[in-house]
């Protein structure tokens, strides 16, 4: 539910829109190659989470899931690794959000840490009938966000130019 009293002129961070969530990986986890790693679905289900919460975040309501982008595994993570997703909203339109989320395993008995993914979204807040509402702007501090914050817009245009 949308808080009753959630301004949605003032304008936030990407910071304050930051979001983690993390859990051990369990063999249940895991797929069915030779030599088993964790399987993609598992990750690419806490990397929407995570992103879905930045986007609860910074709207102060409820938001839903209208894209993921290119999500590239880039080495496998195995069971009994930590994995950890951090999120942040780096762009938003009037209703739409872009997420950018990265995603890390750690080895806990060596606290190797591994970047292992990166993954962009795009999330529409929702008002209280389902219908996209606007959201607040984002208030751009560092040159990391402004960075971020133009790769968005780049990859927003792109996909707003193949709409069907
Ligand atoms: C998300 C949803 C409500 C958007 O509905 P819609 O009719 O496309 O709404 P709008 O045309 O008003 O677009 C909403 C926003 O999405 C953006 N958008 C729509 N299509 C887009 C695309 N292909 N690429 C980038 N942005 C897009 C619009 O620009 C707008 O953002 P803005 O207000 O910041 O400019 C609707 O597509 C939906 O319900 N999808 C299913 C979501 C779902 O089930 N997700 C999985 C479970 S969480």
């Amino acid at each position: 539910m949308i808080p009753p009293n959630a301004d949605h002129t003032k304008p936030r961070t990407p910071q304050a829109s930051e979001a983690v969530i993390a859990d051990l990986m369990m063999p249940h986890q895991a797929n069915n190659l030779r030599r088993p790693s964790v399987f993609g679905g598992v990750i690419m289900s806490m990397v929407d989470r995570c992103a879905a919460l930045s986007a609860m975040r910074h709207a102060s309501g409820q938001a839903t899931t209208l894209s993921i982008d290119r999500i590239l595994f880039k080495e496998p993570i195995h069971v009994g690794e930590l994995v950890e997703v951090r999120s942040r909203v780096v762009h938003v339109g009037r209703t739409s959000m872009s997420v950018l989320a990265h995603v890390y395993a750690e080895n806990i008995a060596t606290g190797e840490r591994r970047h292992t993914n990166e993954c962009w979204l795009t999330f529409v807040h929702l008002d209280q009938m389902g219908k996209p509402a606007p959201v607040p702007p984002l208030q751009l501090q560092t040159q990391e966000d402004r960075d971020l914050h133009d790769q968005a817009a780049r990859r927003r245009e792109a996909s707003l130019a193949e709409r069907v």
